[in-house]
Order: C-alpha cells, then structure tokens, then sequence
C-alpha cells in the first residue's frame, strides 16, 4: 500500500483530466467546475477509495476513475451546501465560494455538472469491461456512490440538516444528519474501492463499520471547529453553526462530550479493523490523522 501523500498526489493530478470536454459556448461552466476542484480539500473520500482497493488486491488505476468521481461529488455538495438558500458561505478551501465567483445560476449548474460528470465516468469505465467479473465489481462501485449520495444518503442528510435549523432536535436527529450527510460518502469511498478489488462480503461488513464510525467522527469534528477552530487554516467562515442554530452534535451536547464522541468513534472506528492486524494499519494512521487534524 501507498501512503496518504502518494494517494493525494494521485488523485489531485488526475482529478481535472476526468471532466468530459465541454463546448465553447458552456465554457464558463468548466472554468466553474475547475475552480472548486482546483482549490484543492483533503481528498478524503478518494483517497479512502484507492487505499481500501490496495488494500483488497485491486488494482488502483482502476479504482482510480471511481475515486475520482467521488471527489465530483463531494466537490458538488459543497458548492450547493455554500449556495445562497442553504449555509450562504462566501469562503471555502480558502477562496470565495463558487457562487461568489461565477453567481448562483453557474454555481448552481456547475454542481449539477460534476454530479453528473461523476455518474459519466463511471459508466465510461463499466462499459469498457469486458470480463463478467469486472463488470459486477465496476457497476458495484457505482451503486454505492451514487446509493449514497443520494436520496437516502447524503442528500437526505442534507435535507435534514437544512429543515432543522432552529429547532430543538433530538440527539438520535443529530446522528441521522451526521450519518447521511457525511458518513455515507465516506463509508462510499471504503466500500467502492473494496468493490472494485472484489473483497468479499464479510470485508465489506468490518470496513463499512469503520468508515462509518470515521465518517461521524469527521462530522463532529467538523461540528467542533466551527466553534474553536482557526478560520485561516480551514479556509472557511467559522461560528456558522450556532448563527444558523444548527441541529449538530455540539450544539446539543458541548464541546466536552463533543470531543469526547469524537475520540470514542475513532477508537470504535479502529476497533473493527483489529482482526486485519498490521495490514490494515494504513486505517488506523487514517484515523488517527482525521482525529487530529485542525482543518
Ligand atoms: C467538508 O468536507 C464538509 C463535511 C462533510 C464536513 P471536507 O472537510 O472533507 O472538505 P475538503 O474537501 O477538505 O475541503
Ligand atoms: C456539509 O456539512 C456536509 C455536506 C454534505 C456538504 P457542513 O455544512 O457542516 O459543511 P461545511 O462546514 O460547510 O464544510
Ligand atoms: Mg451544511
Ligand atoms: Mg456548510
Ligand atoms: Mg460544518
């Protein structure tokens, strides 16, 4: 296996070569597209991917399309989550929001873009497989990260999050957003990558319960930067949450239990990968690495 810089160089020098050719006279919308993916994040959900196919025997240039797409969509979600009528950010990854630059009508269509961009490339690659196994493993990878961008994935979760604002929720509402709306791409990168290498069934079982607890451990984290984090180092606009009394884990619960949840799911989260020992010690540094990160 590669490390986590290797996986993110790989994945920030093939990101742009995957958006399909776009005509002249929809230049703008590429230039939009580009600018949020240019700006570089973490790439965790792909890099998540590669790792988790290495991991399994795959082969990573295979898996890398799919990692790929995933980062479209994760790009897409953050475009539309600054928009206007949802958190109205106007800093992300450091620079103005997309809408900021290009409006809300390009920023708007540029995440309809990458989304579908992302769906694009993943069918490109389906449709070169010629080996039945391939095309099982391939089209399992992409009923994944669309299942969980979706409806009933992070969409759903964001639909909650955004009708919750200035409601008292309730603790089990907190995990129904931290779940969908940023658990579930996470827990797609694991689990496509393992689908592409073809990992079996109960493989899949113990890694979709690390990237979950992963997943919700990143979104409290999340939760508690906005509240004391350095807004130079994140690139975002901090305090947000409790101007728009968000229904999030710290507002319910404080900082305290925050980072307490936040060190219980870690540690959960390499719990369920202790059978794999040492080769799969990439997931526990993973881990390790989200918890301590302060952007
Ligand atoms: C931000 O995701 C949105 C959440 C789900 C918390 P990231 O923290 O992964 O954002 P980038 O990709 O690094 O900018
Ligand atoms: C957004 O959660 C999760 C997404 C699905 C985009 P947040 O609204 O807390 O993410 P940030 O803080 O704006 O990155
Ligand atoms: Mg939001
Ligand atoms: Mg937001
Ligand atoms: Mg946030």
């Amino acid at each position: 296996m590669r490390s986590y810089d290797e996986y993110k160089e790989l994945v920030n020098n093939n990101l742009l070569k995957y958006i399909p050719s776009i005509d002249d006279e929809a230049k703008t919308l590429r230039e939009s597209m580009e600018y949020s993916l240019k700006v570089g994040g973490k790439r965790v959900r792909p890099i998540l991917l590669l790792a988790a196919c290495e991991f399994a025997g795959g082969d990573i240039n295979e898996a890398l399309p799919y990692a790929c797409a995933l980062e479209f969509i994760h790009t897409y979600s953050l475009i539309h989550d600054d928009l206007p009528c949802m958190d109205n950010d106007d800093l992300r990854r450091g620079q103005p929001t997309n809408h900021k630059v290009y409006g809300d009508d390009i920023a708007t269509l540029a995440g309809d873009g990458l989304l579908n961009s992302a769906a694009e490339l993943m069918y490109s690659e389906l449709v070169k497989c010629k080996d039945a196994d391939k095309i099982k493993n391939h089209a399992a990878a992409g009923y994944e990260i669309m299942s969980r961008s979706g409806v009933r994935g992070m969409i759903g979760g964001q639909v909650a999050d955004v009708i919750n604002e200035n409601k008292k929720g309730t603790k089990e509402l907190v995990h129904f957003i931290e779940e969908h709306k940023t658990g579930d791409l996470i827990t797609a990168g694991v689990l496509a990558g393992l689908d592409i290498a073809g990992a079996n069934v109960d493989v899949k079982n113990d890694f979709e319960q690390y990237a979950m607890n992963l997943g919700i451990a990143f979104q409290v984290l999340d939760d508690i930067l906005d509240f004391e984090g350095d807004s130079k180092l994140i690139g975002k606009t901090l305090g947000k949450d409790i101007d728009q009394d968000k229904c999030n884990f710290v507002c319910i619960h404080g900082l305290d239990a925050a980072r307490t949840e936040l060190h219980r799911l870690t540690n959960e989260a390499v719990d369920c990968l202790e059978k794999y020992g040492n080769s799969a010690a990439f997931f526990s540094e993973f881990a390790a690495r989200l918890e301590n990160r302060n952007k």
